[in-house]
């Protein structure tokens, strides 16, 4: 076990003042602050979505590209390691990427709230835009965090780990449905 600190993220915000009214461009201010993570689990997490990677369905050859998804849920007792790929169809819109088939499956077996989830691709040596979750998996993701969840994007540099979010900075301004 170990900490990590989550450093504060302020963008301030901005009006401008137009003849037809405001336009506000909105801030966020996420504090800074500790998480306990446990760099052993996150490395057997990171072998895990790299292994699924291979088991990618890549039926599109204008696409292939393949990514792994792995997890472990706050709310499994034994700590299974969860695993899914992403599965590209013929018909494009019916694929699927690996983070939410991964959580799709693992909320059927009545899990739901996220400790770590790793994403693996095969741009992992490339900026992170190329290797992140896409736009639908953060708001998938989101629905299955609390403060303590932790996302892992893996990266291939020497002697590093991963790259680390939480929910809030890895969705700002995420939507969500008011009870
Ligand atoms: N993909 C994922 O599996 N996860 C993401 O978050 C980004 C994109 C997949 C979907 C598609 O099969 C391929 O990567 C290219 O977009």
């Amino acid at each position: 076990m170990q900490t990590l600190t989550l450093p504060e993220l302020t963008i301030s915000d901005h009006v401008t003042e137009t003849l037809l009214g405001k336009i506000t461009v909105p801030g966020v201010t996420i504090p800074q602050r500790m998480v306990v993570i446990e760099p052993q689990l996150i490395k057997d997490l990171i072998d895990a979505a790299r292994l699924a990677t291979e088991t990618a369905y890549n039926a599109v050859p204008a696409v292939k590209f393949p990514v792994g998804a792995a997890c472990i849920m706050a709310d499994d007792g034994e700590g299974e390691i969860f695993t899914a790929a992403n599965s590209e169809m013929g018909v494009l819109n019916a694929g699927i990427c690996a983070e939410r088939a991964l959580l799709h499956y693992v909320v059927s077996k009545g899990f739901r709230r996220i400790k770590y989830l790793v994403v693996s691709t095969a741009n992992r040596a490339k900026e992170i835009n190329l290797r992140s979750p896409c736009g639908l998996c953060r708001q998938t993701i989101a629905e299955f965090c609390d403060e303590n969840s932790l996302i892992v994007i893996d990266h291939d540099q020497p002697g590093h780990l991963g790259d680390v979010l939480d929910i809030n900075r890895l969705l700002p301004y995420g939507y969500r449905l008011e009870l």
